[in-house]
């Protein structure tokens, strides 16, 4: 089994590299565009060939590097039916299976920070975008989000997982990894203890400025990253 996880400082974003050891066979999650040549550099060095290029969602703080990507391995590209995106290979949708060598990654569609936001079960390991961080969540004030969509989707899907599961988010702005279901559902400051009510009135009051990138991101990454016109 290799699994790497890949960081992108200027938007704090993690790209993941999973592969099976003998058949090579490999899928990359939430690349950036600015990064293909290391993504690809990575998976020469490593022998992997490039099955799947995954979307955890359309992002809006970077554009993706699946077009680069695409073009150099014939990878194939995939994300959500419900995020309204054009250009991609496979669409996905609740408890799709996507197969690389023997391996297999279930599609866990959770809704609220966008739409088509899903999360991506792998073994132990669960990649969740931006629908759960390490002490936090995603945003719901754009991209048509949903603050009690999020909180549905948090407790009544990603809790429900066994408490071991590592959770391996979309971003980081704290120099944190990896979690587990078990810490964040004891001590997520968003959700440990609070009503659906408590969540939906933490997500509407913090606050946040808007992405730099956020209106070339997402028309670019709803194009599966094509930013040619
Ligand atoms: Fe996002």
């Amino acid at each position: 089994m290799i699994f790497r996880q890949l960081f992108d400082p200027s938007s704090s974003t993690f790209t993941y590299l999973l592969g099976e050891a003998p058949s090579r066979s490999a899928v990359i999650v939430d690349p950036v565009r600015e990064h293909a040549h290391r993504d690809l550099g990575l998976i020469e060095e490593l022998g992997l060939k490039l099955a799947y290029i995954l979307e955890t969602h359309v992002h809006a703080d970077h554009i993706t590097g699946a077009n680069a990507l695409k073009r150099v391995t014939g990878a194939q590209t995939a994300v959500s039916q419900h995020c309204g995106a054009s250009g991609f290979d496979r669409v996905l949708d609740e408890g799709d299976i996507i197969e690389f060598g023997r391996q297999s990654l279930l599609v866990i569609a959770t809704p609220g920070h966008t739409p088509g936001s899903s999360c991506f079960l792998w073994h132990d390991r669960l990649l969740t975008g931006d629908t759960l961080l390490i002490g936090g969540c995603g945003r719901t004030d754009f991209q048509q989000g949903d603050a009690g969509t999020l909180y549905d989707s948090i407790t009544g899907r990603i809790f429900t997982l066994p408490e071991d599961t590592l959770v391996y988010p979309g971003h980081d702005y704290s120099g944190r990894r990896v979690s587990t279901i078990a810490e964040e559902k004891a001590t997520n400051p968003r959700l440990a203890g609070k009503t659906r009510d408590q969540f939906i009135d933490i997500m509407a009051n913090l606050d946040l400025p808007m992405p730099g990138k956020i209106g070339e991101a997402v028309s670019a990454n709803l194009r599966g990253g094509n930013t040619d016109g």
